[in-house]
């Protein structure tokens, strides 16, 4: 089983991926960390972000061992993956680690933008998830400010608002709903709530028996 799950930045996709994950025993990859690994890889050899050539090789010198999950999740980061990820050679470039990952034997959880409609078009389920932005930025300055950072929920919304324009607006892999997908509107929904509704959606195409044997396994 496959389950991709996309949607616009802090919509809650990460979070959900990873319960579902879990509950289900499935390995999870937030692919969101490639592009973010990609920049990050890019900054650290001195090269600008908008240097295509060095971001192209950047991406093609990944490997998934190379995180250092918690540096990649800061604010700066997120902006700089945005960039990167417009590139279409550098989402050439991390197609096949994504692939490979989501067809392990059993099957994983693949969050982000294009799960769904680019990387595994034959997933199922396909969940779209998605908030208001307000929601989104919201939830994005608490998570920022549990991290440390300073948070200006003002700056917060903007930095949403430009990287839904950039994934959206992009000609290559954009943010989009896969017309297979099931979208799930988290904007009224806390944590648990939303997870119940996505595990509902899973349960629904999974059917129980083959669930129940995930789970066992
Ligand atoms: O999911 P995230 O916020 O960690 O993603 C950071 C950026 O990476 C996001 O703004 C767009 C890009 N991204 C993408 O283009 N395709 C993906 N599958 C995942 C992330």
């Amino acid at each position: 089983m496959i389950i991709a799950i996309d949607g616009p930045a802090a919509s809650g996709k990460g979070t959900l991926a990873r319960r579902l994950a879990r509950h289900l025993n499935l390995p999870h990859l937030d692919t969101g960390l490639l592009y973010r690994a990609t920049a990050r890889a890019l900054l650290d050899q001195g090269h600008d972000l908008f240097d295509r050539a060095a971001a192209i090789s950047a991406a093609r010198g990944l490997a998934l061992t190379d995180f250092d999950e918690d540096s990649l999740r800061g604010r700066d980061m997120a902006e700089a993956a945005s960039v990167v990820a417009a590139i279409p050679e550098v989402r050439a470039a991390l197609v096949e680690i994504q692939r490979d990952f989501a067809h392990r034997q059993g099957g994983a959880v693949l969050d982000g933008r294009d799960i769904g409609t680019v990387i595994c078009p034959d997933a199922r389920p396909k969940i779209f998830v998605t908030a208001s932005v307000e929601a989104r930025a919201t939830r994005r300055a608490l998570e920022l400010k549990g991290r440390g950072e300073k948070v200006d929920y003002a700056a917060v919304l903007d930095d949403i608002r430009k990287r839904d324009a950039r994934d959206s607006g992009r000609a290559a892999a954009p943010l989009k709903v896969a017309a297979d997908a099931i979208v799930l509107d988290t904007t009224k929904l806390d944590v648990e709530a939303a997870f119940e509704a996505a595990l509902a959606i899973v349960e629904t195409c999974a059917g129980g028996e083959t669930l129940a044997a995930q789970r066992a396994g």
